[in-house]
């Protein structure tokens, strides 16, 4: 009776007593590390706000554009830039840049071509990076083998599908393109229902 109840409260967005548990143990582990690493510049504020959108800027310089970006490749953008290389180097700012494969629809000349996932895999934060060879065109960790759809930041395979939601599903950045074609970042929103916590995960919208 228990379970069901859990169950009826995850498919309805609300973090449940379950997924509190499992930030307690986070925050357990979090705090074993305590001496050793800045924890506070380190780890996402989920109250936090991002409140301008902001262009995306390649790591060549360029800004991502809908006329030069390749279908069926990636990049690896830094968000939200802070200007100081530090905290700019670390994992939980680096996102997958994706643009789609043609049979995902990665050739529509509008922003639906792309998606913009966290780098950090939801099992035990390794980095994920996307694969565009025939065959593959996934996001796949190197540690433990969880890979994620493009579509939408599922993990389909490897522990992380294993995970109860949202702990299943990657952190998204919402874009729109301007007139020129240059992509932009939404502001963020680093709750579960919206944008999803970096390193925890993201519950998928009911479409
Ligand atoms: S950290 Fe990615 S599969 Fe384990």
């Amino acid at each position: 009776m228990a379970d069901e109840e859990e169950f009826v409260q995850d498919t309805r967005g609300t973090v449940t007593r379950r997924d509190f548990l499992k930030l307690l143990a986070a925050g357990g582990i979090a705090l074993a590390f305590t001496p050793f690493v800045p924890w506070g510049k380190f780890m996402p504020d989920p109250t936090n706000t991002v409140a301008n959108k902001v262009k995306i800027t390649l790591p060549g310089g360029g800004i991502a554009n809908i006329k030069t970006f390749p279908v069926d490749s990636s990049e690896v953008v830094t968000y939200p830039v802070t200007g100081d290389p530090v905290l700019d180097s670390e994992p939980f700012r680096k996102w997958q840049l994706v643009r789609l494969p043609a049979s995902m629809g990665g050739t529509a000349d509008d922003v639906s071509a792309f998606r913009c996932y966290s780098m950090v895999c939801l099992h035990l934060w390794c980095l994920w990076k996307y694969w565009p060879q025939p065959g593959r065109m996934r996001g796949e960790c190197p540690c433990h083998g969880s890979m994620y759809r493009m579509q939408d930041g599922l993990a389909f395979a490897g522990p992380a599908s294993l995970q109860a939601p949202p702990s299943n599903v990657l952190p998204i950045l919402y874009l729109e393109a301007d007139g020129n074609g240059d992509l932009w970042i939404l502001p963020a929103i680093w709750n579960v229902n919206d944008n999803g916590i970096v390193g925890y995960g993201r519950f998928l919208q009911k479409s």
